[in-house]
């Protein structure tokens, strides 16, 4: 089997924290050690303009993304590891895209109909305060995907719609520039929801995300750790007093860093009533023991802005070795090309090779006669007249199963009789398919 190709973007629009490291970035990290994969993780900061219109905030969060991942342990010389903005060919393929894209099933897409949602829901105007990158950002996202040729997105719940988008799209240009030369220019991809992946509680027991400001920075120095750990929303159950694991925001992180032991023992705890002062510190110490070491190595990178950078340069050099002439070819597809080049050689109905064939015909003579032309035909054999179709078509039959051609039939001139047994054991190999 091929490689695979695994790709996945991170948009930079904020401090990178604990549910992104668990539902992506350990995992994402882990599958790259894998063999048989190609693993792409970008940082996707186009797609982080359409919400944040802060420039230090783009800034600062690409650095901190960068730096998460390279401290995580992804090692940028095994995977294509770099920023979207330094591929000009992305935002160049998402034109080629947006010509293909059905507005209609944009009008669909979940954020931006949210957002019209929630302005007719104020009476306003269905697109007050939407902005045009809002709307186009699946279009976006499937020039990610496709100008890479992914086989996997792994993406959270929310994300499947884009990837089914990025598919249509795809499918699309393939219809309308490939179809005529047979060409599949872009993989359509899959999205590859990992539901064993945690979706980690944040701070409020709702989903932690940046949009709930319930986050836990993954590299909060530790007195900020322990802070915001000792402010994780619990019940107000006294010390003594068994506790319930189930919708239990802290239980649920514990988990995600514990061994099982330790989870099976934690269970244990919250039905002898341990104190939420307890588990807390148990909590923070858990999840210090995996993000220390870590912890010290972002540190460093942090501290090196240009080291980062040069990397993500690198990254983007070697993508673009893939994103470049790839972009070329699409540019020609659509007609984007030299005058004096020829297009695509457009080879109607089949893209099968031409079979040499025999021909029956009548004559003036009022005799039945056939030939055997070439692939490119040109005349190999040249029959005698014979009374009946039948005869003739008896005497087809007879030199397709090999019976002795002589007497039967006349060789074209300057034909060898060996060029006539290739060309008949060739259309009896086709004939067989
Ligand atoms: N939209 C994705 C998110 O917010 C980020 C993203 C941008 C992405 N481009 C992508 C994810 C391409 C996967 C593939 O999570």
């Amino acid at each position: 089997m091929s490689l695979q190709r695994v790709l996945t973007g991170i948009t930079t629009s904020g401090t990178p924290h604990l549910g992104n490291y668990a539902g992506a970035i350990r995992p994402a990290v882990a599958a790259s050690k894998k063999s048989g994969v190609e693993s792409f993780y970008f940082l996707a900061d186009y797609h982080a303009l359409v919400k944040v219109q802060d420039p230090a905030r783009v800034q600062r969060s690409t650095l901190e993304i960068a730096a998460a991942w390279l401290a995580c342990g992804l090692n940028p010389e095994r995977v294509w590891f770099y920023r979207q903005s330094d591929i000009p060919e992305i935002p160049e393929l998402t034109w080629l895209l947006t010509c293909v894209a059905g507005k209609g099933l944009l009008n669909r897409a979940h954020a931006y109909k949210a957002a019209v949602d929630r302005n007719l829901s104020e009476n306003q105007d269905p697109d007050a305060g939407i902005n045009a990158g809002l709307f186009m950002y699946p279009v976006l996202m499937a020039a990610d995907i496709l100008m890479f040729r992914a086989h996997q997105v792994p993406v959270g719940r929310d994300q499947v719609q884009h990837i089914e988008m990025a598919r249509d799209f795809g499918a699309r240009f393939n219809h309308l520039y490939g179809e005529p030369a047979g060409k599949q220019y872009f993989t359509l991809p899959e999205a590859a929801v990992e539901d064993s992946v945690a979706t980690l509680p944040g701070l409020d027991g709702r989903k932690m995300s940046k949009s709930y400001d319930n986050t836990i920075p993954l590299f909060a120095p530790p007195a900020e750790l322990k802070k915001l750990i000792l402010s994780i929303k619990t019940d107000s159950r006294a010390p003594g007093q068994a506790k319930d694991t189930d919708g239990s925001a802290l239980f649920q992180l514990y988990q995600a860093f514990a061994t099982s032991e330790e989870t099976e023992a934690m269970r244990r705890a919250y039905a002898d009533g341990i104190a939420w002062g307890e588990a807390k510190q148990m909590l923070f110490e858990c999840i210090d023991r995996e993000v220390a070491p870590m912890r010290e190595h972002y540190e460093a990178l942090i501290a090196k802005p240009v080291e980062i950078e040069a990397t993500l340069r690198e990254g983007a050099a070697k993508a673009r070795k893939i994103a470049t002439p790839f972009m070329a070819e699409l540019r020609r597809a659509v007609g984007l090309r030299p005058l004096h080049e020829q297009g695509e050689v457009k080879v109607v109905a089949t893209t099968k090779a031409a079979l040499p064939m025999f021909k029956q015909y009548r004559e003036a003579d009022g005799k039945f006669y056939f030939k055997l032309l070439d692939a490119d035909g040109a005349l190999l054999l040249q029959s005698t007249g014979f009374d009946s179709p039948k005869d003739a078509g008896r005497c087809i039959a007879d030199l397709k199963s090999d019976t002795a051609v002589d007497g039967m039939a006349a060789l074209a001139e300057g034909v060898e009789m060996a060029r006539v047994a290739a060309v008949l054991s060739a259309l009896k190999l086709a004939e067989n398919e």
